[in-house]
């Protein structure tokens, strides 16, 4: 799949279909659709208009005509993304690629007022901080992702033309395999100072051993004070004996044909001590649902969240013994 926009040659940009992850480009196109068309404008983030070639849309809606047969199979470019635009907007976990970023981002700007300056993001596919820096508190941004999803990622930024600044740094890993905590030490700016982390859009697709292994390499490297905001799904979901709602199914079905199953959940009653067993405090663990509230109180967008996923907010536990009470 050419994913990348040119703007001398939008469709004529050669790249490994596979290379990039899917689900983070819909995300993309989501959150841009969502700035373009939804009356309540909940995360303002138009990037994906800019980042994708005509030939990722084209692709997209390839993917939107599986749910909806009745969309002719050659289309012109307006109902392309018309109908791309609506079928994302129909997607059980449409709310949830807006909310999470516009809660991940007013964390961090909290966080940045108290003075936490550094930004990493774990798995952040095209998430468009980088290409906005909306706060001139927030004075670094760190990429880390899959290096499949990141070269493509980088290669989008370029054919679009836009020059990062230089306070943006990308470092490619796979967490399923590789040690975070050697990618991350040398990756901050000041490694000393606290940081903060989102993680948003992956733990559903790692190993529970690989996430636990993430949360407990950035809460040991890390400053005490860093924080993380990070989504995971309802352990429910995966319940073999649970009837799934319909919007459940149909999200099964969505990941399954974009070829990237769910496979880890977490159960929200344990997940204190998950955390704390990995380093972390438990700050806030709020629902899709209340986000959407919160967000959209008087229901404009008519936002329907799939009802099982969810954020949480953590932050790095005092390192007894070395910065606690009664250290030397
Ligand atoms: C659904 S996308 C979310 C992207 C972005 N955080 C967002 O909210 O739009 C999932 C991201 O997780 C990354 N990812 C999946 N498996 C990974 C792995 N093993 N190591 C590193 N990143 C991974 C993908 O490359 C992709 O960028």
């Amino acid at each position: 799949m050419t994913v990348c926009a040119s703007p001398a040659s939008p469709t004529v940009v050669a790249m490994n279909p596979q290379n990039a992850s899917r689900t983070a480009v819909v995300a993309c196109l989501s959150r841009a659709i969502h700035t373009r068309t939804d009356p309540l404008v909940i995360h303002a983030d138009p990037w994906g208009d800019r980042l994708f070639s005509a030939a990722t849309w084209h692709k997209v809606y390839q993917f939107a005509r599986m749910g909806n047969p009745q969309l002719p199979e050659v289309a012109d470019e307006a109902v392309v993304r018309s109908a791309v635009s609506m079928g994302l907007r129909r997607g059980p976990a449409y709310p949830n690629m807006i909310v999470r970023s516009r809660y991940a981002e007013d964390a961090l700007h909290v966080a940045a007022a108290l003075g936490i300056r550094q930004y990493v993001l774990l798995g952040a596919g095209f998430d468009s901080y980088a290409l906005r820096m909306p706060s001139p508190e927030v004075a670094s941004v760190t990429e880390i992702d899959h290096p499949a999803t990141q070269s493509v990622k980088q290669h989008c930024i370029a054919q679009a033309g836009v020059t990062l600044p230089g306070a943006v740094r990308f470092v490619a890993a796979d967490l399923s395999t590789q040690d975070l905590a050697a990618v991350l030490a040398p990756s901050l700016p000041d490694p000393r100072a606290p940081a903060f982390f989102s993680w948003l859009g992956v733990t559903m697709y790692l190993s529970e051993e690989a996430n636990l292994k993430t949360l407990r390499a950035v809460a040991a490297t890390a400053a005490p004070g860093s924080e993380l905001v990070f989504e995971y799904v309802d352990q429910r979901f995966f319940d073999a004996h649970r009837a799934l709602t319909e919007a459940e199914s149909a999200l099964k079905q969505t990941l399954l044909a974009l070829g990237e199953p769910w496979i880890c959940g977490f159960d929200p009653a344990q997940l204190p001590d998950v955390l704390a067993s990995a380093g972390w405090s438990l700050l806030e663990d709020v629902a899709d649902t209340a986000l959407v509230e919160r967000y959209d109180p008087q229901g404009l967008n008519g936002m329907k969240p799939w009802g099982l996923g969810r954020l949480a907010r953590v932050r790095v536990r005092v390192h007894v013994g070395v910065s606690g009470p009664g250290a030397a």
